[in-house]
């Protein structure tokens, strides 16, 4: 006599109770490709890192934050803390590679580990070359690729040593197109993705590199512009459409949260309204 069919459990709940089991689990999932991982975001005070940080808190990752001001910092801190999440932070200029060093050191020593480096800092001050203003440029290259070039060589041998890492580097659509003005800027940004790209060669198969490129993000961006013109000019292109910084917070999540075999070379998240 053939056997009767055994009931699964979950067949025997309410369809709402089947349907909230089954978020429960697809939540857990989700959370098991970030819970406990340790990750360093610099430029982590405001916009996108601030939206990453605080996403990946609430998914059970340990954040560890670093940017020049130190009020922001605390503030954020105090936020992800109150809400339970796993959080330290410290204050970090990307152009002394020394300050990154002792991020990725605090990570280490405070986790006793180092997942994910998000090499996120950067600045946009762009303008007309024919303005001259050498010393914006100087301070892009310095934040922009240096600071970038900085966490690498923070990062590199700790991921080698454990055999494992991730880097997240904050690139941008002005990295893939050059506009008239953000010749300095696209430049900036064209290396960082190079760069990255040349790191996810040599990588090997136990180290991912993903290269983030947001197009119009409504963050405080603008705010390190020193041209009135371009400031006015890309604020009001903002309003028109930027998208918020969680938009670009979700694409890292999906790519920090993948197996580690599985590496999300690049995503491009852009305002559809942006040419
Ligand atoms: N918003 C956009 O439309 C857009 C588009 C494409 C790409 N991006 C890129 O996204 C990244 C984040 O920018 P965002 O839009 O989120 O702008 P944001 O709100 O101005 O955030 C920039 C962050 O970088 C930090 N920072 C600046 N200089 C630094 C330095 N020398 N050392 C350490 N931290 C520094 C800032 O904090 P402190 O000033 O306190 O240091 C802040 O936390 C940048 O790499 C940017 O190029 C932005």
């Amino acid at each position: 006599m053939a056997s009767k069919p055994s009931i699964h459990r979950d067949q025997r709940l309410h369809p709402l109770q089947y349907r909230w089991k089954s978020t429960q689990c697809l939540k857990q999932n989700l959370m098991q490709g970030t819970k406990d991982k340790v990750i360093v975001i610099t430029g982590a005070s405001s916009g996108i890192g601030e939206a990453t940080a605080v996403m990946l808190a609430e998914r059970g990752a340990k954040v560890v934050l670093g940017a020049r001001g130190l009020e922001r910092l605390e503030g954020l801190a105090r936020r992800i803390a109150g809400a339970g999440g796993e959080v330290a932070y410290a204050q970090t200029d990307v152009r002394k590679r020394e300050d990154v060093t002792s991020l990725v050191n605090l990570a280490c020593e405070r986790y006793g580990k180092l997942d994910v480096l998000m090499n996120n800092a950067g600045i946009g001050p762009i303008s007309p070359l024919d303005d001259l203003r050498v010393e914006d440029w100087e301070n892009m290259i310095d934040i922009n690729i240096k600071g970038v070039l900085y966490g690498i060589a923070a990062a590199l041998p700790v991921f080698r040593k454990q055999g494992f890492g991730h880097f997240v580097n904050t690139a941008s659509t002005a990295g893939i197109i050059v506009h008239p003005n953000m010749a300095v800027y696209a430049g900036t940004k064209f290396a960082v993705r190079a760069i990255s790209e040349g790191l996810r060669q040599e990588a090997g198969d136990k180290l991912r590199v993903t290269i983030i490129s947001p197009g119009f993000v409504r963050t405080d961006f603008t705010e390190s512009m020193t041209s009135p013109e371009m400031k006015a000019q890309i604020r009001d292109s903002m309003d028109k459409m930027a998208i918020s910084p969680d938009a670009i917070a979700r694409a890292i999540v999906f790519a920090i949260e993948q197996p580690a075999d599985v590496d999300v070379g690049e995503i491009i998240v852009r305002p559809t309204a942006q040419g």
